[in-house]
């Protein structure tokens, strides 16, 4: 069956302000325990003083700086190197820290006044809770520089090699980060993104998501449904029969498989 909503709200940037001290401190203390640090780090120390800070305030101690560098860098599931002038494997007394010449320094900069914005922005409504909820650099990384959902990282697989390589990229991401809160590895995913591909005409494809999806979820009445409706749509009808016929079975209440059912043992 359909999913009732895929709603998928896009908002045009704010202008950026700011990020609020207090919301700093807090992005420092909670980052404070250390990831693995690489054995180069020792003979390497965090600058007394910074040369080049723009958005953290000038004379950011030492010892916060680092919080909000392993913050970043685990976050985004990267390592220094990914927004700094150095190369990987090397001692970190041979990176430029100071240097803006990894374009990927400056988006973190505009990121980190994004944060800022959204942080004033929910500063401004009541809180649901006991506290604010704060949003992180995490919130929206999960551990990945792209933090693309689940089904926006299928279509472009999707869109560019073909829906073997689409099937083939959701078991390695699954592999790679189930558990992980990155990405959505419910059911309903992938019966969303499969109903997608059915509207745009590719039966066949969305019959493969939709088998990847009771292969994931046998247990669903609604995966196997789903299936079943692919598969009609494709004009499949004994397969289509076998899909709801298993969707009926496991949810004797679905009145949508038992009308498609009789439908097709009736035409
Ligand atoms: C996601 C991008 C990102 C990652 C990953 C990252 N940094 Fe940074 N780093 C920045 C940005 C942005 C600044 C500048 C902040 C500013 O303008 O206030 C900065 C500044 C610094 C500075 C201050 C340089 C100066 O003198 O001005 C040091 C030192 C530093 N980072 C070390 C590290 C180390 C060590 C790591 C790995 C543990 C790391 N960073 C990982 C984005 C990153
Ligand atoms: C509200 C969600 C959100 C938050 C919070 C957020 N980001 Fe991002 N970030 C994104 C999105 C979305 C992209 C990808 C933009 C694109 O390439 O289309 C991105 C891209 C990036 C990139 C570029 C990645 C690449 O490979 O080109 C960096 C670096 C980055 N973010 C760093 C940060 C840092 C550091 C923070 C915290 C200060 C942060 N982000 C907070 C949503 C967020």
């Amino acid at each position: 069956m359909q999913p009732d909503s895929r709603g998928r709200a896009i908002h045009p940037p704010a202008p950026p302000s700011p990020f609020p001290l207090a919301c700093l401190a807090l992005l420092a203390g909670l980052t404070l325990s250390t990831p693995s640090a690489s054995g180069a780090q020792q003979e390497w120390s965090w600058p007394e003083r910074s040369e080049n800070l723009q958005v953290l305030p000038a004379d950011f101690p030492a010892e916060r700086l680092s919080a909000v560098m392993r913050g970043f860098t685990r976050a985004l599931g990267v390592r220094c190197s990914y927004c700094h002038v150095g190369e990987e494997g090397q001692p970190l007394s041979t990176f430029d820290f100071a240097s803006d010449d990894n374009p990927k320094k400056d988006i973190a900069r505009t990121m980190y006044r994004m944060l800022g914005v959204i942080n004033d922005t929910l500063a401004t409504i009541e809180p649901s809770g006991p506290a604010a909820v704060n949003m992180w650099c995490h919130t929206c990384h999960r551990g990945r520089p792209r933090p693309t959902t689940l089904d926006e990282e299928l279509a472009e697989v999707h869109a560019e090699e073909g829906i073997d390589a689409t099937i083939t990229a959701y078991r390695q991401l699954r592999e790679r980060f189930h558990g992980r809160g990155a990405f959505d590895f419910g059911e309903g995913t992938l019966n969303g993104f499969g109903y997608v591909l059915l509207g745009e005409g590719h039966a066949e494809d969305a019959i493969a998501i939709f088998r990847l999806n009771v292969e994931q979820y046998p247990e669903s009445a609604n995966a196997w449904d789903s299936l079943g409706e692919a598969y009609l749509a494709a004009g499949d009808r004994a397969r289509a029969e076998e899909a709801y016929g298993k969707s009926l079975e496991l949810d004797p209440e679905n009145e949508n498989a038992r009308e498609k059912l009789a439908e097709i043992r009736g035409g």
